[in-house]
C-alpha cells in the first residue's frame, strides 16, 4: 500500500488533517487502532474557537456544527458565593465560542471522510513507524490477523498522549515538559436542563467545579477529585450534592439533577513534547501536549497544530516549498505554550490544592478580587479563552 501521508490516529487531529489534505489533492491513510465505535464513544470537552471553526467550514464539514452548535458570548468565573461574567464578546471586539460537544465533532469527521472515500483504517493493531529518517518511511501494522505495510513520504503522529510516534523521537533528542496536578474531574452527564446558559467555572471549600452543557435537555457537570478517585466511589447523590456545595447557592438552588448517563474520571495534567519533528515524522494534537481541560484548550489546540501542519504538506506537494515544514515545530509550539500558560492559570485559580491551604487559598482570593476589579485582567481572560490568533 502506498500514500502520500501516513497518519497515525483517528482522533479529531488526524481525521481532520486528513480531509484538509484530501481537498487539496494530497493523499493520506489514517491507521487507528480502536474501532470506530470506541472512538465515537469518548465524551470530551466542547468548546471551539473560532478558528476550529473555521477550520471545520474550510473541510466542508461544519454544515451541522453551525446548525446545532450554540454560540457563546460570555463565561462565568464563581468564587465561593460570587459570580462574575467576562463579557467574551465585548472585550475582545466581538469573538465568540461555540459549545458543540466533541463527540459530534468526531462523528462529523468520519462521516465527511466517508463521503469522500477517505482511507480510514480502523482496528490497525501495531502500527510502527520506521525509517523516520529516510526520505522513504513506511509504517507496518496488523489488520484483521494480516500484516500489512504502507509506504509514505510523511509520518504524523496524531495518536494521542498514549499513542506510539512520540515514543521514536531518540531520548537524546526529545525534550518533555510536564506537570501532573495532584487532582482529577469526575465528570457526569445527565438528561437534564442545563443550570445556567453560559459555563460557569467554580472554585469553592471543596475546591473545582464546573457547569457546563451540550444542549437544553443534556447537561455536563465536573467536580474536583483525588487524581486516583473511582467513579464507582461516586453515587449520582453524591456527586449531585458536591456540585451544589462548590457552586455559588443561588445557582445551586435551581440546579436540577437526574441519572448519570456517562460518569468518569480524568485526570489533569500539563505536558510539552519538543520538538515535534524528527527526520520524517511530525507530532499533532494530544501526541504532542496535553493541557488541564480548564482552559477547553485540547480540540482547540489540536486545530493550530493542523492548520500549520495541512498548510506546510500542501506547500511541499504543490510548490516544492518546504519552509513550512521546517518551521512547523517552532510555530506550533509558540502558540501550545501560551495556551500551557492559560490551562495552568485557570486551574491554578480555581482548584483546591492541599498542600498550598493558607497562603495559597489567599493568593487565589486575591488573584479572583483582580480579576473582578480590572478590566486588563478579564480582557486577558476573554483573549485566551476565544483562542489567541494562529
Ligand atoms: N496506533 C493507532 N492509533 C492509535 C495508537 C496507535 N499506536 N495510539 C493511539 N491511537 C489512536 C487513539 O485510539 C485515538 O483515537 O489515536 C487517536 C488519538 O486521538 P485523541 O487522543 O483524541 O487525540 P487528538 O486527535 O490529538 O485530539 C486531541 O481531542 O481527545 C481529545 O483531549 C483531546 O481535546 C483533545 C483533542
Ligand atoms: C465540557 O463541556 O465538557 C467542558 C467545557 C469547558 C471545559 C471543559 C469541559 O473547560
Amino acid at each position: 500500500m502506498r500514500t502520500q501521508v501516513g497518519i497515525i490516529g483517528g482522533g479529531p487531529s488526524g481525521l481532520l488533517l486528513s480531509q484538509l489534505l484530501h481537498l487539496q489533492g494530497v493523499s493520506s491513510v489514517v491507521l487507528e487502532r480502536r474501532s470506530r465505535a470506541h472512538v465515537l464513544g469518548r465524551i470530551r470537552a466542547g468548546v471551539l474557537e473560532q478558528g476550529f471553526q473555521n477550520l471545520m467550514r474550510q473541510a466542508g464539514i461544519a454544515r451541522r456544527m453551525d446548525r446545532e452548535g450554540q454560540i457563546h458570548s460570555g463565561v462565568n468565573i464563581a468564587f465561593y458565593e460570587e459570580r462574575l461574567r467576562i463579557d467574551l464578546e465585548g472585550l475582545t471586539g466581538g469573538k465568540t465560542v461555540m459549545v458543540y460537544g466533541q463527540t459530534e465533532v468526531t462523528h462529523d469527521l468520519y462521516e465527511a471522510r466517508d463521503a469522500l472515500d477517505g482511507a480510514v483504517i480502523d482496528e490497525a493493531e501495531n502500527v510502527t513507524p520506521h525509517d523516520l529518517q529516510s526520505d522513504a518511511p513506511y509504517l507496518t501494522f496488523t489488520k484483521d490477523g494480516a500484516e500489512e505495510r504502507l509506504d509514505c513520504d510523511f509520518v504524523i503522529g496524531c495518536d494521542g498522549f498514549h499513542g506510539i510516534s512520540r515514543r521514536c523521537v531518540p531520548s537524546d533528542v526529545l525534550q518533555t515538559f510536564e506537570r501532573v496536578y495532584p487532582f482529577g474531574w469526575l465528570g457526569v452527564l445527565s438528561e437534564t436542563p442545563p443550570v445556567n446558559e453560559e459555563l460557569i467555572y467554580a472554585r469553592h471549600d471543596s475546591g473545582f467545579a464546573l457547569c457546563s452543557l451540550r444542549g437544553p435537555q443534556l447537561s455536563r457537570y465536573y467536580v474536583q477529585v483525588k487524581a486516583d478517585e473511582s467513579p464507582d466511589g461516586w453515587s449520582d447523590e453524591r456527586f449531585w450534592e458536591r456540585l451544589k456545595s462548590a457552586i455559588p447557592a443561588e445557582v445551586a438552588a435551581r440546579l436540577v439533577t437526574g441519572p448519570a448517563v456517562e460518569k468518569s474520571v480524568a485526570p489533569l495534567r500539563s505536558f510539552v513534547a519538543e520538538p515535534l519533528r524528527w527526520g520524517r515524522l511530525f507530532l499533532a494534537g494530544d501526541a504532542a501536549h496535553i493541557v488541564p481541560p480548564t482552559g477547553a484548550k485540547g480540540l482547540n489546540l489540536a486545530a493550530s497544530d493542523i492548520q500549520y501542519l495541512s498548510s506546510a504538506l500542501i506547500d511541499w506537494y504543490k510548490k516544492g516549498e518546504a519552509g513550512g515544514l521546517d518551521g512547523y515545530s517552532a510555530r506550533a509550539l509558540a502558540r501550545v505554550w501560551k495556551a500551557e500558560r492559560f490551562s495552568w492559570w485557570m486551574t491554578s485559580l480555581l482548584h483546591r490544592f492541599p498542600e498550598n491551604e493558607g497562603f495559597g487559598d489567599r493568593i487565589q482570593r486575591a488573584e479572583f478580587d483582580y480579576l473582578a476589579g480590572s478590566k486588563a485582567a478579564q480582557t486577558m481572560l476573554a483573549e485566551n479563552y476565544v483562542g489567541l490568533p494562529y
